[in-house]
């Protein structure tokens, strides 16, 4: 079955089942507790809640829906059979059993395996399901061990799991959750590991997960704790790329329908073969695909947020392409929305080549700066411990990750490979140290400044704020807060930089800063989450040492940060800015000092 029918048949299935379809909704999502839409229930979650009224909205309690997704946290993993970045994930819901006309348990497994049996084929007796143990407060599923009873599956085809693997969501730190019932398929003894193996076995994928059936009656809260909801909901999502992969018999999506015009491109414009090239070929794949999808919807590559996944895939997307010695990424986006525009309209070709031919040229620029600095450096490195350091200080100042930088080292000093592991290992040594200065530094700033700290020191610690942005502007942002000393007459701050800051570099620093200070910009507190600073991509560089939550200090659009403060009400307190002197603290690590005159 090809893709589009399957499609297609999910669609009218659930049609024809008295579901109203709802057009997938956008990758970024209205709810800002979230970065990215990661699931098919996303844009439902107000009326999971019973904060809105799904009737009133829907005129139904039943929908369904093909979902655009996107999740992130795989993004090392694209390359292997089954990890994507974007996904659509199809899905139906009953919102509100108890009201009048709702589905729940039963009614979900009765759909679903109609669907999957009855509609589509799948043998029965290759299905395996799972239901949710018990665990905490939240009791073993009873209900649905006996439904799954009643449809003919014995026990040992129904496997019993905890939290971990049997109770989903919520997408943020609270929200609309419960135990879930996974369907899973059996590809057969050839793909296992033993003959006790089952679903969620850590040692073979002979079993895949395809249909996850959520019977949502919880609300997560603050604490931790699970509150029942006003009403019991389904939720259910099954993973379209596996599902299309099973129904080709292939082991992955890349082999089926969905990719196979883009993996036929890449080997023409690559000269090279997929099967010699997979990992290669996938993630090119992959991530032109998520790039072209969240552009489509409005996100631009920058250092925040969502930018920064798009900016982060389609770099990866060009590197990966470089390695197969493509040289324009051009045909491969034309490729896709040849593929999916009748089914997202939104997908709009120019739009798209502009940004990825954008971002490519700007990574291309970074990359040259950093290959400069490589030969730069290199000729007075001589042994893998040198040569390890001096890596590690293109990383900090570049992003250049270890790989590269090693390639194109192997370019100047043929054999330099010989020495990887070595030289891999002084690389990482010197990634640790930076990583305790950091530590360090962050103890500094907590403690920093006494809550009855002078007048002119509080004066200070907002110039230091506005420091930091201002380096972060002028060198890059590779600079990073490496430690922060503050008296009544001068701020000290140390920050991660490769090399002396020039006469024009320190001016325009101290420019900025005035110009900052000039405009009378407000200085605010919030108190934040550490999820959402992850999000907003505030400077924080401490991961480990953060508590759940923290305060961030914003000046105006400027700059925000988490700190404990304290600072002033508004910038034109502050006076005017002078630097002082700039030098070296250690090796990659810039001194600068400097004083506030009235
Ligand atoms: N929300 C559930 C999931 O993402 C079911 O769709 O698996």
């Amino acid at each position: 079955m090809d893709s589009k029918e399957l499609r297609e048949k999910f669609i009218c299935f659930f049609k024809e089942r008295g579901h109203r379809i709802i057009p997938s909704s956008s990758l970024i999502p209205d709810d800002e507790t979230v970065l990215l839409t990661t699931a098919g229930m996303q844009q439902f979650v107000l009326y999971l809640m019973g904060q809105k009224d799904v009737i009133e909205e829907f005129g139904t309690r039943h929908l369904a829906s093909v979902q655009k997704c996107f999740r992130t946290p795989d993004i090392e993993e694209i390359g292997d059979d089954t990890h994507h970045t974007f996904f659509e994930m199809l899905g139906n819901w009953s919102i509100g059993e108890d009201k009048e006309k709702g589905y729940f348990k039963k009614g979900a497994i009765e759909l679903a395996m109609d669907f999957f049996i009855k509609e589509i084929g799948l043998p029965k007796e290759r299905i395996y399901v799972t239901v949710f143990k018990g665990e905490g407060s939240v009791p073993r599923d009873e209900e649905a061990i006996s439904i799954w009873k009643e449809h003919g599956f014995p026990e040992e085809r129904i496997g019993e799991f905890g939290m971990e693997d049997n109770f989903w969501g919520p997408t943020a730190d609270t929200g609309p959750c419960g135990p879930c019932s996974e369907i899973h398929y059996d590809r057969g003894e050839s793909y296992g590991c033993e003959e006790t193996c089952g679903p969620n076995c850590e040692k073979c994928n002979r079993f895949v997960e395809l249909w996850n059936l959520v019977f949502m009656e919880y609300n997560k809260n603050e604490d931790g704790s699970y509150k029942k909801l006003s009403q019991k909901n389904i939720d259910t999502g099954i993973g379209f790329e596996r599902l299309v992969s099973l129904l080709q018999e292939e082991d992955s999506a890349y082999e089926t329908d969905l990719f196979a015009p883009v993996i036929k491109k890449i080997e023409e414009l690559s000269g090279k073969k997929y099967e010699e090239n997979k990992k290669e070929f996938r993630v090119v794949a992959d991530h032109v695909r998520g790039s072209i999808f969240l552009i489509a919807d409005g996100v631009l590559p920058s250092n925040k947020g969502v930018g920064y996944v798009l900016r982060r895939v389609i770099r990866r997307a060009v590197r990966y392409k470089k390695e197969l010695g493509m040289k324009s990424l051009r045909d491969i986006v034309n490729v896709f929305i040849n593929e999916y525009g009748d089914i997202y309209p939104e997908l709009k070709e120019e739009d798209v080549l502009q940004v990825v031919e954008e971002e490519e040229k700007k990574f291309i620029e970074t990359l040259q700066a950093g290959v400069a600095e490589l030969h730069k450096k290199m000729p007075k490195a001589s042994n893998p411990k040198e040569i390890g350091k001096k890596l590690f200080l293109i990383y900090q100042s570049y992003g250049f990750p270890f790989e590269l930088s090693m390639e194109e080292l192997e370019k100047m000093m043929p054999g330099a490979y010989n020495n990887a592991e070595e030289i891999k290992k002084f690389f990482n040594d010197e990634l640790c140290r930076h990583q305790e200065i950091s530590r360090k530094g962050m103890k500094e700033k907590f403690g920093g400044l006494s809550r009855n700290a002078e007048n002119e020191e509080i004066k200070l610690h907002t110039a230091t704020h506005l420091l930091h942005q201002a380096l972060r502007e002028v060198l890059g942002d590779h600079v990073k807060q490496m430690g922060s000393d503050i008296n009544k007459e001068r701020l000290r701050f140390d920050f991660s930089h490769p090399e002396s800051l020039s006469k024009e570099e320190i001016e325009k620093v101290e420019m900025i800063v005035n110009e900052k200070i000039k405009k009378d910009l407000p200085v605010e507190k919030k108190e934040m989450s550490f999820k959402e600073i992850q999000r907003e991509k505030i400077l924080a560089f401490f991961e480990d040492e953060y508590p759940e939550r923290v305060t961030v200090y914003s000046i105006g659009d400027f700059s925000a940060e988490v700190c404990g403060g304290p600072h002033v009400k508004r910038t034109s307190e502050l006076g005017r800015f002078v630097i002082k002197k700039e030098e070296s603290s250690s090796a990659g690590v810039r001194r600068i000092k400097a004083i506030l005159q009235p």
